[in-house]
């Protein structure tokens, strides 16, 4: 094989305190800096000028900068050089220096008379991934890129051995649509052990778990309704004693109408570690997949989030319908679908128009969205006689009436 045909030996260099002299203060030089510094490296950068970016990596102290062009013996002491200026005759000399003094260099204007060469790199939550293929660039930073994009909507399961997330994490998962998850929640949910699910969310997402992920149906722990929650914090602090990395799923955002505090205090009195991620609330996403912003310019200045789960005249609701029939701006009602004709009835009775509109969009961001228009006088009865069934959110006020194309 010839020389120039092998392959590269991939190493990870540990520049912490080690001179690296950088030629050139141009654009290979703006690239590179950044993770020299952060390699803790202890750079010397020689040319005579530089862009506006290196500059003010040199202002602040994190490399040295001399004015000047290259001069042989720049390289004494180096660890590792990157060869980057104009003047291919200076890129040459200095290449040269490089080899009779065995440092290593990678050399902007010539790769194959470098000895040594960049990866396209990228890194995730403490994996470094560096690519190299030779001579096509664009190739490894398309496989960098498809990796560490892997590694971060968690599609490329790569679950930790050595530091796996200890404990459980409560993870918002989201409206439905297993798109709407966050990077973090789908990361933690590929490298479960057990997943505590419930029925709202993006269910498609277990279907996706490797078969030795346990996977426990939170709406089918056979408890009676007060006993159930108890019933899922004990299964989360069993599995989490088992040394397992347990994901408890919920929809939306786990704080919005989740019990999210009560998993978090449960799991506090146990001492088992918890980790909060939060998720994409329906009450937001879901007017905004059905096309309805909950604030507009000019037409609402607020927005407030009721449950809907007791109706107005029960005494245990700790909602105030009459302060909120005041109210301007658009309020969004979750949990309100059985109750929401005694709903409209108390808001118009405490003053809101009864011809405000009112959109109720049921099984939002999923396939089977649908949305179901209406006024507070005739919500009620809309929504009887179209059979919107739960999950639903219910939005009243003008931001329902704006339309897409229409200022
Ligand atoms: C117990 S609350 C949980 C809310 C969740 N934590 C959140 O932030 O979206 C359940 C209510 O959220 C609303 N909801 C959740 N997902 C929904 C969806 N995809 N479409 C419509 N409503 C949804 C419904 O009002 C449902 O009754």
């Amino acid at each position: 094989m010839d020389r120039n045909d092998a392959p590269a030996y991939p190493v990870g260099l540990r520049l912490a305190g080690r001179r690296v002299v950088v030629l050139g203060g141009g654009q290979v030089a703006q690239r590179r800096l950044p993770g020299l510094v952060a390699a803790g490296a202890d750079v010397l950068l020689v040319s005579p000028s530089a862009t506006p970016a290196v500059e003010a990596m040199a202002d602040a102290g994190e490399v040295r900068w001399e004015r000047r062009r290259y001069t042989p013996g720049d390289l004494a002491g180096a660890w590792y050089a990157v060869v980057a200026t104009d003047d291919a005759a200076a890129n040459a000399a200095a290449s040269a220096e490089a080899e009779e003094r065995r440092v290593w260099c990678v050399r902007s204007d010539d790769a194959e008379a470098a000895t040594a060469w960049t990866p396209a790199t990228g890194r995730d939550e403490g994996v470094t991934v560096a690519v190299l293929t030779g001579r096509d660039p664009r190739r490894s930073a398309a496989v960098r890129d498809a990796v560490v994009e892997g590694l971060r909507d968690g599609t490329l399961v790569a679950p930790r051995h050595r530091a796996r997330t200890p404990g459980v994490a409560l993870v918002g998962g989201g409206p439905g649509d297993p798109d709407l998850i966050t990077v973090r929640g789908r990361r933690l949910l590929a490298e479960a052990d057990v997943v505590v699910a419930d029925r709202l969310g993006p269910r498609d997402l277990l279907d996706e778990l490797p078969p030795h992920v346990e996977v426990i149906d939170a709406a089918k722990i056979p408890y009676g309704r007060a006993m159930a929650q108890e019933a899922i914090n004990d299964a989360l602090i069993q599995h989490a004693r088992a040394g397992k990395a347990v994901v408890r799923l919920k929809g939306g955002d786990p704080f919005v109408f989740g019990r999210g505090m009560e998993e978090v205090q449960a799991l506090a009195e146990a001492g088992i570690a918890c980790t909060v991620v939060p998720g994409i609330s329906s009450s937001i996403s879901v007017p905004g997949a059905a096309g309805i912003p909950v604030t507009h310019r000019g037409v609402a200045h607020e927005f407030t989030v009721v449950s809907g789960h007791v109706a107005p005249e029960d005494p245990r609701s700790l909602v105030d319908w009459a302060a909120l029939a005041r109210l301007r701006g658009t309020l969004v009602l979750l949990m309100a679908v059985e109750r929401i004709g005694a709903i409209a009835r108390a808001l118009v009775e405490h003053g809101r128009d009864p011809q405000t509109p009112v959109a109720v969009v049921q099984e939002g961001t999923t396939a089977a969205q649908r949305r179901v228009d209406a006024t507070l006088a005739t919500v009620g009865a809309t929504v009887a006689a179209e059979g919107v069934r739960p999950p639903a959110v219910i939005v009243i006020g003008d931001v329902v009436a704006l339309e897409a194309g229409r200022a």
